[in-house]
């Protein structure tokens, strides 16, 4: 399998609706917000963003976080950091469950609200909107900020009811109901790829795809011996699409007949991937690094 041959399979076409209220409401409260900060996937900053959808937001100041930086391979990390200065942008990478790494994180906005001259003209709480894909991390670092700041949450008026501002005790309101972005994809793999960072729900992406992908992916990488290490293939025997089967019978996941249960092999090699037990992987690496 290769991945031309991984794209000929369709999209799965997944959008629900309550995506697309989420993404009219967080239009509806961008007029109300000094700051946005968008969340990225460490592991693929650039596909776990839409940018197009972001097109219309150039007039509000913008931050961007690469998260479950802990995932990442921090040497690519770097070469994203760079990727990013040289486009203008300024990214920060982090584990947003971990208070040490969000700690210095408002003050640093409230400079770049400042230094943007977006300062609300009267004396208000300073507004943050946090927004990405499904999953990305935004809940995490909104509670964690808010843990931080020992805040109270309560309904604002004027505000779509649904939204709710998160005050912290430091001149900051958080919108409590994080803008959800749909990402915008390319082709099956961007979506098979999402799909193991676990952005697009795991009932509608086929799981073999999804590990033929991974597979193909450590590959490219070089990475195959993790998955040697970890997972006891032979990767330097056979192709990407034979380490499944390796996987199911070392595993002992056997069907009838002694066939290899390859679903079962695939659910388990994509869980090893999402708990980071194949080591630190970036999926994605800016265009001309190595
Ligand atoms: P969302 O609001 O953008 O939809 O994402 P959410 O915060 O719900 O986070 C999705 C999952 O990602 C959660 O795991 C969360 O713990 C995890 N996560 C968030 N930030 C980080 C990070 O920086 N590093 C790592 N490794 N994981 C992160 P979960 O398994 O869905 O839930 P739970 O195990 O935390 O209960």
């Amino acid at each position: 399998m290769t991945y031309a041959e991984l794209n000929k399979y369709p999209l799965s076409g997944w959008f629900p609706g309550h995506m697309l209220r989420a993404g009219k409401q967080m239009q509806e409260s961008l007029r109300l917000v000094d700051l946005l900060v968008e969340l990225l996937d460490a592991r693929a900053p650039l596909s776990s963003r839409n940018p197009e959808l972001l097109e219309g937001l150039r007039q509000k100041p913008r931050i961007l976080l690469a998260n479950k930086a802990d995932l990442a391979d921090a040497a690519v990390s770097r070469q994203w950091a760079a990727y990013f200065a040289a486009a203008g942008e300024s990214v920060t990478f982090v584990d947003s469950r971990r208070l040490g790494n969000v700690r210095g994180l408002l003050q640093e906005w409230r400079g770049l609200i400042e230094s943007g001259g977006s300062r609300p003209a009267f004396a208000r709480p300073l507004r943050i909107m946090v927004l990405g894909i499904p999953n990305v991390g935004k809940s995490t670092l909104v509670n964690r900020l808010h843990r931080r700041n020992k805040a109270q949450v309560g309904p604002k008026p004027g505000v779509t009811r649904q939204n709710q501002w998160v005050s912290l005790d430091d001149g900051f309101e958080l919108l409590d109901t994080p803008g959800v972005i749909w990402p915008r994809l390319r082709d099956k793999c961007h979506e098979l790829m999402l799909n193991l960072l676990g952005n697009i729900r795991d009932e509608v992406v086929e799981a073999q795809l999804s590990a033929q992908f991974l597979c193909l992916k450590m590959q490219e990488l070089g990475a195959q011996k993790r998955l040697a290490e970890q997972c006891g293939i032979e990767t330097n025997q056979g192709r990407p699409e034979l380490w499944l089967e390796q996987y199911a019978r070392k595993r002992n996941f056997l069907l009838q007949g002694a066939e290899p249960d390859l679903e079962r092999a695939a659910l388990a090699i994509i869980k090893d991937f999402r708990d980071g037990r194949l080591g630190h992987i970036s999926l994605e690496k800016p265009l001309g690094a190595c």
